[in-house]
């Protein structure tokens, strides 16, 4: 059964209505619906996103039956933080070649959400805390899987950034805060690459179901963006079906019994829901299994190996080294094993993926302590702990003690290398985390083993930041490995031994505290309610607003050699009206040079701050980046350019995108909190007119260059009071926030009648 998209017209006149209805719904867990009477066949949409997880038995949503070997690489909080957009690219060719040759049309993923909060359970399957570089990430990725001709779902849309209460919970988010965080890295990524399918989220956003909202599924995703695929719930996302298909919810998955379906003939024939809008979601279908079918002739086939090599290699790109006193890494190969010791269960009992739905059934699975003495390293080990099903599971403390006793003994004079992390019960899709923390039996090794060590060398396994400023003293070095998949055990011995050099990026800030983090104040919600009263200070744009201390912040990663950044060269402007959204109006230059003894790569990062701003506004926001790899010695240039939508905020007023005119401060650094590159600009943009009436203030109207001295002459001897010459500033300024219709009706100027006033607001109101 083929079906070509030149077939649609015929097929939407030939199908019946009730034929129509049930293609909108999935047959079951992860299949279409056929219609085999016009010979439109079932075509198949599974998780994702980090793998293929491609049930092999019956079907069941919770991951309990085995699915098909596929290559596990690094979840998202690991791709994220390797600042690396061709890896990025790379890792979807390879996920896109699995999908297709396991006859699956679309794969589930990515997840874009943003991490509001370092609690939320999934954030190991979230990219970053800032929508430019979750963009900028996730674009190649799925141009890279839908380069194999395979579809991507890009999810979870929208504002889905917590797993407490995700199917009811209604995120109240103000508008500009939507469209400045937590809509930005969707639109890159549709306009950029436009995914074959967009998967609308569980929650409600102010109050509307997302699966059910015109606003946020038509009017924003395909008007204002220009989405051209399909949109699919979540597994179970619907609410109101009727409603999801008017709005623009195509497919519902999985199948709901044909209870949707029935009510969908139902609503057509009574005439609540127009049968256009039934085949335009129905046309999306058909569209979606035709495109899907044009590459599935040519399945493909998979290079196992080759992809467990790039595991390997984007797993050595994930992992951050957060610090390293003394250079106490790389290892030195030839002293090992004789001087060193691995410590800790993790070392051969690997955490590498995060729990549901994405859980993934690796083709191999290799241990740090397995890649060592495969490269001939009989490295002592000690387990160190229990690894646990929950970090304060009761009744483990006996073994624990022995096993760190054990440890302890073992690494006394030597240099121990423990692999340290958050137990799997303690970070999942379905639920928040509690807390911040390393399990205490992990703190406790930790300290025993440190105070006897000669040097002490951190790993961690964990898919969101732990909190280290309570134990980090302990740790000459640490180097955070997020959820290296498949291969994170070889990537990790690479790193060890100086194979290969650290390049990882915070793509989320470890705060000192959790209370620090603005959004705490309001996670997870009550009552169905999530409140995201921080607004635009979510990760390091509220820490640094507050200038919390951090542990780690956004951006910062080191390596096993150092840079120097030079020769900042900023250029570029006005805004004028003719400039459009991409078009580039400043460019940004400056030199990085490798200062220390290695090869390593830099990630110059480019922020940009608005100091005179009238608005609420970060500090600073990323902008730029870029990945230069640079032999010893080596100077490169890098260049970023901003273009007047990078420079733009959200107007609630005009509801559009506005440049403020005044100071642009432009930094280059290594972290947003480690930027030596500074300057500030003037930037010359149109002043934008807020439309002027009678509930505009005094002082909004006496701001404005042609109303202002209109009004002041208007207002007589009280308008005086306002001019240049005022005889009484500070009263002018007591009353510059009145509205201008009390002028007349509190008798404070005899001048300003309400018929001058109208006759003002006439001619300056709506220029
Ligand atoms: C998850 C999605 C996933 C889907 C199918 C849902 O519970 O939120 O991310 O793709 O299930 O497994």
């Amino acid at each position: 059964m083929v079906v070509t998209v030149s077939d649609i017209p015929r097929l939407l006149a030939e199908l019946t209505l009730e034929e129509k209805a049930s293609l909108l719904s999935g047959s079951d867990f992860w299949h279409t619906q056929a219609v085999d009477r016009l010979g439109i066949p079932a075509v198949m949409l599974t998780d994702g996103p980090h793998g293929l997880r491609k049930q092999a038995g019956a079907t069941d949503h919770l991951g309990l039956n085995d699915s098909v070997p596929a290559t596990c690489f690094p979840s998202a909080a690991g791709l994220g933080s390797t600042w690396d957009p061709d890896l990025l690219r790379r890792v979807g060719q390879a996920l896109g070649a699995e999908t297709l040759a396991n006859d699956v049309a679309v794969l589930l993923g990515p997840g874009i959400n943003m991490k509001r909060s370092p609690l939320c359970g999934r954030n190991f399957e979230y990219v970053a805390e800032d929508p430019h570089l979750a963009g900028e990430l996730a674009a190649p990725l799925v141009e890279g899987i839908q380069s194999q001709g395979v579809g991507t779902s890009l999810k979870h849309f929208a504002a889905n950034n917590q797993e407490t209460d995700r199917m009811r919970i209604s995120a109240e988010v103000d508008e500009r805060t939507l469209r400045e965080i937590y809509l930005p890295a969707f639109e890159k990524v549709v306009t950029r690459a436009q995914p074959w399918t967009v998967m609308c989220s569980y929650n409600r956003i102010n109050g509307t179901y997302a699966s059910q909202d015109p606003w946020l599924l038509t009017d924003v995703l395909r008007s204002e963006w220009g989405f051209e695929g399909l949109v699919v719930s979540d597994w179970g996302a619907v609410d109101d079906r009727v409603a999801g298909v008017a709005a623009g919810l195509d497919l519902e998955m999985p199948a709901s019994d044909g209870i949707n379906d029935a009510r969908v003939v139902e609503a057509v024939r009574s005439g609540d829901l127009a049968e256009a809008d039934l085949d335009r979601a129905v046309a999306r279908v058909l569209h979606l299994v035709a495109r899907s079918q044009a590459a599935r002739a040519e399945p493909g086939t998979t290079d196992h190996e080759a992809n467990h090599a790039l595991a390997r290699e984007a797993a050595t790109r994930a992992a951050v080294l957060l610090k390293n006193d003394d250079g106490a890494l790389p290892l030195e190969r030839g002293s090992l094993p004789a001087t060193t010791v691995v410590i800790g269960e993790m070392a051969r009992t690997p955490r590498y993926q995060g729990a549901g739905s994405s859980q993934v059934n690796p083709t191999r699975l290799v241990s740090a302590l397995d890649a060592l003495r495969e490269q001939g390293l009989d490295v002592p080990f000690a387990p160190g702990y229990v690894l646990a099903e929950a970090s304060t599971a009761v009744g483990q403390e006996r073994s624990d003690v022995d096993l760190r006793r054990e440890a302890v003994e073992l690494a006394t004079g030597r240099t121990a290398v423990l692999f340290l992390g958050l137990p799997a019960i303690d970070e999942s899709e379905g639920y928040d985390r509690a807390h911040l923390d390393l399990p205490a039996s992990h703190i406790a090794l930790l300290a025993d083993v440190a105070a006897v060590a000669d040097r002490t060398i951190v790993l961690l396994s964990n898919g969101s930041a732990v909190a280290v400023a309570d134990w980090q003293e302990h740790a000459d070095a640490i180097l955070e490995l997020w959820l290296g998949g498949q291969a994170g055990g070889p990537a990790a011995v690479d790193l060890l031994l100086g194979d290969a050099a650290p390049s990882g990026r915070l793509a989320e800030s470890i705060p000192e505290r959790l209370a620090d983090v603005p959004a705490q104040l309001n996670f997870p919600g009550e009552n169905g309610v999530v409140r995201y009263g921080e607004g635009i200070f979510i990760g390091y744009r509220g820490l640094d607003a507050t200038g919390a201390a951090v542990s780690y912040p956004f951006g910062h990663g080191l390596t096993y050699t150092t840079f120097a950044y030079a020769d900042l060269a900023v250029d570029g402007g006005p805004v004028t009206e003719a400039t459009g959204a991409d078009d580039v109006v400043v460019r940004v230059r400056a030199v990085v040079t490798n200062t220390g003894g290695r090869a390593g790569a830099a990630v110059p990062q480019l922020y940009v701050g608005r100091p005179d701003s009238l608005l609420a506004r970060a500090p600073r926001e990323l902008r730029g980046f870029a990945r230069l790899e640079l032999a010893p010695g080596e100077s490169r240039p890098v260049e970023f350019t901003l273009t007047r939508r990078d420079l733009s905020h959200w107007d609630t007023v005009t509801r559009g995108w506005s440049v403020e005119p005044g100071a642009l401060e432009v930094s280059v650094g290594a972290s947003s909190r480690d930027l030596p590159l500074r300057a500030v600009l003037p930037l010359e943009a149109p002043a934008r007119r807020a439309p002027l009436t009678g509930y505009s203030t005094i002082g909004e109207w006496v701001a404005d260059p042609e109303a202002g001295p209109a009004l002041i002459g208007a207002m007589g001897e009280f308008g005086a009071m306002f001019g240049p010459d005022s005889p009484d500033a500070s009263m002018a300024a007591f009353l510059t926030s009145m509205p201008v219709v009390k002028v007349p009706l509190m008798g404070m100027s005899r001048a300003l009648t309400v018929e001058t006033l109208e006759d003002l607001i006439a001619r300056y109101g709506t220029r």
